[in-house]
């Protein structure tokens, strides 16, 4: 929660991801607080769900199909940003997938290719458009979604996506500290699973789901709006003194 109410009332957040899942279910809540909401997505159909979801729960939104892989889409991106609410709050990049599981000797170069361009470049190249505007501005807030996959390194099914999401990691360390004199904060999220639509995606097998689950001390995947809740803090003005780090968010861990 904020510590000035209607904080966040009329700002601007840029969401990428935010057809499905913890972006989704962030875009809610920060319509929840009143913020204005750019829903960007590569499901363009997605993105506008979310958006028309936004504005009947009472704030505004527009939503840009984008895939973050391709720096002129990001650009394009954060100029409707700009256009539409004339400045970029906060960066919310969750875009992200593990494609499919696989164990290490048969990740091939498309599969480790895609991986990259996906959640290590689209993170970059969002922060790169999206930080020059929050300069002139003297402030702004980023958040990337890291996984908790990156302390464990994915062994037997996912270090493709591991290693991706501790170059997530390690950008958000240096742009934090790179520019934390200048009124900018950086952040990352690694989550253990969360129930979305991101297991389907990478095919996750029906054992490793239960290994996931028997994994984490709580016994259970997280709900996104518990990842999205986070977001919200991290953006707000109750959370000042923290940039650079990663928070877990995890149901007690699940790296033994
Ligand atoms: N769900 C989990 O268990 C879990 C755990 C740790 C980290 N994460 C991370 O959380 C983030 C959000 O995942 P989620 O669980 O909400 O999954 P999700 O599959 O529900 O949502 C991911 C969204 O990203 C979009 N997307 C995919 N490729 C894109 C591209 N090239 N450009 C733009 N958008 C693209 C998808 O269309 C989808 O809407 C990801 O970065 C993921 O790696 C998820």
């Amino acid at each position: 929660m904020p510590r000035t109410p209607d904080y966040f009332q009329g700002k601007t957040i840029v969401i990428t991801g935010a057809a499905s899942g913890i972006g989704r279910a962030t875009a809610l809540i920060f319509a929840r607080e009143g913020a204005n909401v750019v829903c960007a997505d590569i499901d363009g159909t997605g993105a506008q769900d979310t958006a028309d979801a936004v504005v009947a729960a009472g704030a505004q939104a527009v939503a840009t199909t984008t895939d973050v892989s391709q720096r002129a889409a990001v650009e394009a991106m954060t100029d409707e940003a700009i256009a539409s609410y004339g400045g970029v709050d906060f960066l919310f990049n969750s875009a992200g997938a593990a494609f499919r599981r696989s164990k290490f000797l048969d990740i091939d170069d498309d599969l480790w290719k895609r991986t990259f361009d996906l959640n290590v470049n689209g993170v970059m190249y969002g922060m790169q458009a999206a930080l020059p505007h929050m300069l002139a501005a003297g402030r702004g807030v980023i958040v990337n979604m890291a996984s908790m996959s990156h302390k464990r390194g994915g062994p037997g099914a996912s270090v493709h996506y591991a290693s991706a999401k501790g170059a997530v990691l390690t950008m958000t360390l240096g742009v934090a500290r790179e520019f934390a004199a200048q009124g900018i904060r950086c952040l990352s999220i690694s989550p253990g699973p969360v129930d979305t639509a991101f297991q389907g995606t990478a095919n996750t097998t029906a054992e490793l789901m239960q290994q996931f689950r028997n994994d984490v001390p709580m016994k259970r995947f997280g709900a996104p709006e518990e990842i999205g809740e986070l977001v919200l803090f991290m953006c707000s003005d109750a959370c000042e003194f923290m940039t650079a780090d990663t928070v877990y968010v995890s149901g007690g861990g699940g790296w033994r």
